[in-house]
């Protein structure tokens, strides 16, 4: 890559072209226009007729409260099983007291939730997040979650005539109409291929490509572009790091260790590479609240250790591992650390320079943005010893019969024509995000995730899988997994389908942790910050009255 971010051959061809128009007094980039953009000189392209709502560059709408609350869903109230307001006001409190206590060695979360003047059942989606160090962190506002749910067109759907209830965040996230609106114009405004060519479209569109790719290093600070190489979501990108890195430095009788917490994505690809190279997998097991067993996974490490491969937050149960710990007990003993950081870059800040891990994989879909588009973070250096996995075009710096010269990092790992367009839209889910705030967004989910771990604890029959630390705990993003006693999980599933709630019910392609708990399948209701308390309690009502029927007579 060149200081443009461009391979030398792409950079000629643009300076050629820049040259051209100079002289010629024609095309695109010689007509007045903004400064110079990543493209060595080619003007921006236009601004969409429609702005996105909530680029970076837009303000974001106002986060104060927007006046008197109305429920967003007509579910028969739960009257008769909920608590009072007094004991409404006690819970609220109690919350209140948990986000303003400190916790050491956590950073600093929001604090201070003031109810509404009229409380109602549904009061906590309007959450007021105070910021104690406004200046700091720009946190001072308040989180309303019914201007945010207006961004998302899928949630005004209705399935069986009930409102969409989209509580499926963990297998994918609802699109934000930036994100949709991006798109469109891509591919009316933008679309060519990328790097190859010295038109005004490829220039574009190369821009708006390597737009993202600076997006998502912010997002993830990482420190260069040339660490960020775009695959087709997290799964490609494993795959990506076992057959370029772990082919070279994996051998026989060495040992690759990860968690009994991992989605298959993180064990199959480690279990081929295995078996390949006569090397061992090992298992970091998990207690009974679904937390990593720090103490077991130490006495797993040593020298045989080429790599520590683990989840930052479990997609089966919700867990948040202490990943910073894992990474530096991995290096203390020279191994290679991956995180998967799929499930938790839609709820954390994820810091990839505090992180340490020697890469950072996500997709795209879980985080607001377009399937297909996914992120291999690696350290530059790291990324230059491995050995490209595919070869073809775009990847290459020079090809003879004899010989190919690859290029460095990102390109080396982007042979062929990639997702141009879901790469874009991934920039703009990332600007939606960060508009919206991270902290801000943690904040509020953990609200969700602790109304609904209280009111799901107290259904009969009932059982939980993994409640690290308590139902309040913030070892835990996201995700609720549970059995009902009496009734299979699909049943559940339809039964909540039929209602129009949608969860996943299955073994969530994690089967080794349900099989831990000594279960086959759950349920697993999954949150994203435009879901609501009203959300969690049309869930709760149709399990209540599953609960109260007996198996096979679900009505
Ligand atoms: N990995 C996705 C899930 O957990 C599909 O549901």
């Amino acid at each position: 890559m060149t200081t443009s971010g461009l391979s030398p051959d792409v950079e000629l061809l643009t300076r050629l072209a820049n040259e051209f128009f100079q002289q010629t007094g024609g095309g695109a980039s010689s007509t007045q226009g903004p400064a110079p953009t990543l493209y060595g000189g080619w003007p921006d392209a236009p601004a969409p007729a429609s702005p996105p709502t909530h680029g970076n560059d837009v303000p974001f709408p106002q986060f104060g409260l927007s006046g008197g609350f109305e429920p967003l869903h007509d579910v028969e109230p739960l009257s008769a099983d909920l608590p009072g307001e007094a004991e409404l006001r006690a819970l609220y409190q109690a919350f209140a007291d948990e986000f303003s206590a400190p916790e050491p060695g956590v950073p600093q979360r929001p604090s201070g939730l003031v109810p509404p003047a009229s409380p109602s059942f549904y009061f906590l989606e309007h959450v007021e997040v105070v910021d104690p160090q406004p200046a700091q962190q720009g946190l001072a506002g308040s989180f309303d979650v019914g201007q945010i749910r207006q961004d998302f067109p899928v949630l005004n759907e209705r399935v069986n005539g009930r409102p969409l209830i989209w509580l499926d965040n963990a297998a994918t996230t609802q699109k934000p109409r930036c994100v949709i609106d991006r798109l469109k114009y891509f591919y009316e405004h933008e679309n060519s291929n990328i790097h190859r060519a010295a038109h005004e479209l490829a220039a574009r569109a190369t821009d708006a490509y390597e737009g993202a790719r600076e997006k998502v290093r912010g997002f993830l600070n990482a420190r260069s572009t040339n660490e960020i190489v775009f695959v087709r979501g997290a799964t490609e990108a494993i795959n990506l790091v076992s057959q370029a890195w772990g082919r070279q430095n994996i051998g026989k009788d060495d040992e690759i260790i990860v968690s009994w917490l991992e989605h298959h994505a993180n064990i199959v690809p480690w279990q081929q590479l295995a078996a390949e190279k006569g090397a061992r997998l090992r298992v970091i097991p998990v207690d009974d609240s679904g937390q990593l067993q720090f103490a077991e996974y130490v006495k797993l490490l040593g020298p045989k250790t080429k790599l520590v491969s683990f989840t930052q937050v479990s997609n089966a149960l919700g867990t948040v591992t202490p990943a910073k710990q894992v990474v530096e007990a991995a290096h203390a003993v020279g191994a290679k650390v991956l995180v998967d950081g799929a499930q938790a870059v839609s709820h954390l800040a994820v810091d990839v320079q505090a992180l340490n891990a020697d890469w950072y994989v996500f997709s795209g879909h879980k985080v607001f943005a377009p399937t297909g588009i996914g992120v291999l973070y690696g350290k530059e250096a790291l990324l230059n010893e491995m050995q490209p996995w595919q070869g073809g075009g775009n990847m290459i710096q020079d090809v003879t019969f004899e010989r190919t010269v690859y290029h460095p990092a990102p390109a080396r790992f982007e042979a062929g024509t990639g997702n141009i367009a879901d790469a874009v839209g991934l920039g703009a889910a990332i600007d939606y995000v960060l508009s919206i705030g991270r902290d801000r967004i943690a904040a509020y989910e953990h609200h969700l995730l602790s109304y609904a771990t209280r009111h799901l604890a107290e259904i009969p029959g009932v059982r939980i899988l993994g409640n690290p630390h308590g139902a309040t705990s913030h070892d835990k993003a996201g995700v609720l997994s549970f059995v009902l006693a009496g009734h299979r999980t699909e049943d559940v599933g339809a039964a909540l389908n039929r209602e129009g709630i949608a969860v996943r019910s299955g073994h969530h392609c994690a089967q080794p942790i349900l099989r831990r708990f000594g279960v086959e399948s759950s349920v697993r209701p999954s949150f994203a910050f435009y879901n609501t308390c009203a959300d969690i309690d049309a869930l709760i009502t149709v399990l209540v009255r599953l609960a109260a029927t007996k198996k096979g007579e679900i009505t």
